[in-house]
């Protein structure tokens, strides 16, 4: 090991400030809308006023009247030019300017471009579309909704094991209940953006995307362009959490480019981007769940149903996660689809589990009440050493590490358990706590590695720096796998002509950059070695072995050093390694699959001898006006136990945004929907309601050490999406605790309460 990957954790749990911070500050870093293009033009959507029907004739007169307007696009005259896109699951998805059909509001019927954004943003306006209008389906329950049975995304069934139905039965503490989560939209606050420019056949996609790799090869498959004629570049993104990658207008933009020779910029207006992207579906669940008198679950019944387009299969299916968190004999679940007129959905952070973990989370904590015993206890009562679907050993599983350590420090024990027994004047206090987990994943890279005799390297890698840290990460491995400084590491991402890295989702992307940038910096190692011990010197006659990369110096086993500058110039002026890593538990054929763009990422929770996930304990007070209802989260502690931490100081970061999106999910966020058209109507910052700071006032995270080299040779889980999952259901867990209502439905917002007083 040491061989193949150096000593890259030399500099491993060490805060490190971003290598980009002061890019970011300062301005300098670029969202790939600033990115300067030549003499560009500016495109504007028009968007569908129906969500069913037909779109029966497009006048353009007005539209192509306003001053520096240049093209329109419509279905009329590009409609066929290009493929249709896919959904985020590769499936089928709701067309834009490919057909005339419209199978959701807000769709994409044209593309107005012009010299100035004012002049394409006024022609839009004027853009008069015709339509057969039919009457849309909105959403569960809605007249016309088609319900289909889902498959795994897998494409094994969903869990089930034992007589789950028999078991409930003869159980003598069970619970029975029914939950929904709303739809939620990305709002990253950099805006979804695409800049297009020819060069003859040769197409430069300025966007920003999650999967660099992924959009080159869509792209190029919708336009019938060989990929190596695209190359997307996308340096800084400003939010992503799984909104950003493929998607429709790309290739449109493309086409508007190629029609007039000039770049076109586009730039997704807010109330835009809530129909033109994906997003997260609403879910309804049921959660059946039954235990022994002594809490140990006896059964273990988990559905859920995801609203979808017309066209889209898309689930996240989170039933294929929530049976592994405790042990239980007897499992069934099951996923079904409900195809409305909206459109596709997508990943959104901890795709599966947000959704699904406030269903396992709350009946877990309803049981916890019907048992009368600590929620935390019941949790420890059912802990387990193996995946209770596949019966395989977790590779390492901290769970209750977590919850003591979170516990202790919340004050968990001070809580007096009877709801509406905890006051401070008008307010009634309520602690609730609840799990987090997600998978580690690891996926195959590759990456270019340097070293120069002035003991610099340069770092090149088609990763994605969404906020997450990403460049530093890379900066830190290498520079501590070439034993020097992180300020000596030049890193070069964002851009599909460096070495492929996979889709910065699933929480992969550090796990999958740390392995291949170790790799690329062992084999310098290896040759720095090599040629030393070769050559006449301190090192003459060694084994190349013993040889490491400390200090800025090659260093020998009995302390014989050398510097870099004789130990790189003996092989030459430089020393460069191409490296590629495909993780163990991989086919052959993922590598290959990586350069056509396709996600070939080794799951946590699809593995042959283990199951890989990180886990980690919410716990939470809220306070809640007794007359007023209004509902205040003056703190929270998690703790997570993520493998291997890179760098502290962005995992912090990290974890911290997870739980702050988590408390969103249960008390403000929601997308609200016009059933009778199948409109969003919150389309901006203004009615989609998020927390402030005034909203988190204080938020604690720790970090529980977890050493863990099974799940992959670094030990590195992955820490992107963890922080999210269970977080809602803290939430509702606390204000059952503080009013003895349970709130099934999210968000939890006053009304809600208002309606038990
Ligand atoms: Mo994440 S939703 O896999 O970007």
């Amino acid at each position: 090991m040491a061989d193949t990957f150096g000593d890259p954790k030399q500099l491993f749990g060490k805060p490190t400030p971003r290598i980009d911070g002061k890019a970011k500050v300062t301005g300098s870093a670029r969202f790939a809308s600033d990115e300067p293009v030549g003499n560009p033009a500016y495109a504007y959507l028009v968007t569908s006023r129906i969500a069913k029907g037909r779109v029966t004739a497009i006048k353009l007169d007005a539209a192509k009247a306003v001053p520096g307007v240049l093209d329109i696009l419509t279905h009329g005259n590009v409609g066929g030019q290009a493929k249709p896109a896919k959904a985020a699951d590769g499936g089928p998805n709701t067309p834009t300017l490919d057909s005339d059909q419209v199978m959701h509001d807000g769709q994409i019927v044209a593309v107005v471009i012009a010299d100035t954004y004012e002049a394409a943003r006024e022609a839009a306006g004027k853009v008069a579309v015709t339509y057969a209008a039919e009457t849309p389906s909105a959403t569960f329950g809605s007249k016309g909704v088609k319900v289909a049975s889902h498959k795994s995304r897998s494409g094994k069934p969903f869990p089930k094991k034992g007589d789950a139905a028999r078991a409930y039965r003869a159980a003598p503490v069970k619970v029975d209940a029914r939950y929904s989560t709303p739809p939620q939209h990305h709002n990253a606050i950099e805006l979804f953006t695409s800049t297009c420019e020819w060069d003859g056949d040769h197409l430069t996609v300025y966007e920003p995307t999650q999967a660099m790799w992924g959009s080159k090869a869509a792209i190029a498959a919708q336009l019938g362009l060989e990929p190596e004629n695209v190359r997307v570049v996308g340096r800084y993104i400003g939010g992503a959490f799984g909104g950003k990658g493929a998607n429709a207008y790309t290739a449109w933009v493309a086409i508007a480019a190629k029609r007039l020779n000039r770049p076109v910029k586009l730039v997704v207006t807010r109330e835009q981007g809530f129909t033109v992207r994906s997003w997260r579906a609403e879910t309804r669940q049921q959660v059946r769940i039954s235990a022994g008198k002594d809490g140990r679950l006896t059964s273990f019944f988990h559905s859920g149903q995801e609203v979808t387009s017309r066209p889209s299969q898309y689930a996240v299916a989170g039933v294929e996660v929530t049976p592994r968190m405790y042990a239980c004999p007897n499992i069934d679940t099951k996923v079904e689809v409900v195809h409305a007129d909206r459109p596709t959905p997508g990943f959104m952070r901890a795709p599966a589990e947000t959704p699904y973990f406030f269903g396992l989370e709350s009946a877990m904590d309803e049981l916890a009440w019907k048992l009368n015993m600590d929620p935390v206890e019941l949790r420890r009562i059912n802990d387990t050493r193996d995946d209770p679907v596949t019966g395989l050993p977790f590779s390492t599983r901290s769970l209750m590490q977590c919850y003591d350590a979170a516990a202790a420090k919340f004050g968990w024990s001070q809580r007096s358990a009877k709801p509406g027994s905890m006051t401070d004047a008008d307010w009634l206090i309520g602690y609730g706590c609840a799990t987090a987990t997600y998978p580690a994943n690891v996926a195959p890279a590759a990456a270019r590695l340097t070293l120069t005799p002035d003991g610099k390297a340069v770092a090149a890698i088609a990763g994605h720096e969404m906020g997450t840290g990403a460049y530093t990460v890379v900066a830190i491995t290498a520079a501590g796998a070439l034993g020097i400084p992180v300020d000596k590491v030049k890193v070069l991402m964002g851009d599909s002509d460096l070495p492929p890295l996979t889709i910065g989702g699933g929480s992969n992307n550090a796990a999958s950059k740390a392995h291949v940038v170790a790799k690329a910096a062992g084999e310098i190692r290896k040759r720095l070695a090599e040629a030393a011990v070769a050559a006449n010197g301190p090192f003459k006659g060694l084994d190349p072995a013993t040889l490491t990369l400390k200090d800025g110096k090659l260093l020998g086993p009995s302390g014989q050093t050398e510097d870099l500058k004789t130990a790189v110039s003996r092989v030459g002026s430089l020393v460069e390694v191409y490296a590629e890593n495909n993780p163990e538990g991989l086919p052959p054929e993922a590598m290959a699959n990586t350069y056509k763009g396709q996600t070939a990422m080794l799951r946590g929770g699809g593995r042959k001898d283990h199951s890989a996930f990180s886990f980690g304990a919410h716990f939470v007070e809220v306070r809640v006006h007794r007359l007023t209802r209004e509902i205040r989260v003056p703190r929270v502690v998690s703790a997570f136990a993520g493998g291997t931490i890179i760098n502290p100081l962005t995992a912090y970061s990290q974890y911290m945004g997870g739980v702050i999106w988590g408390l969103s999910a249960a008390l403000f966020e929601a997308t609200d929907l016009h059933q009778a058209q199948a409109r969003y109507v919150n389309n901006d910052l203004a009615g989609y309601v998020i927390p402030v700071n005034a909203d988190t006032p204080s938020i604690d995270v720790i970090m529980v050490d977890e050493p863990d080299n099974t799940t992959n040779p670094l030990g590195i889980k992955g820490i992107g999406e963890i922080g999210i999952t269970g977080m809602n259901a803290a939430v509702a867990n606390a204000v059952y605790h503080a009013t003895g209502i349970r709130v099934r439905d999210l968000p939890i917002r006053p009304e809600k309460l208002l309606a038990h007083a």
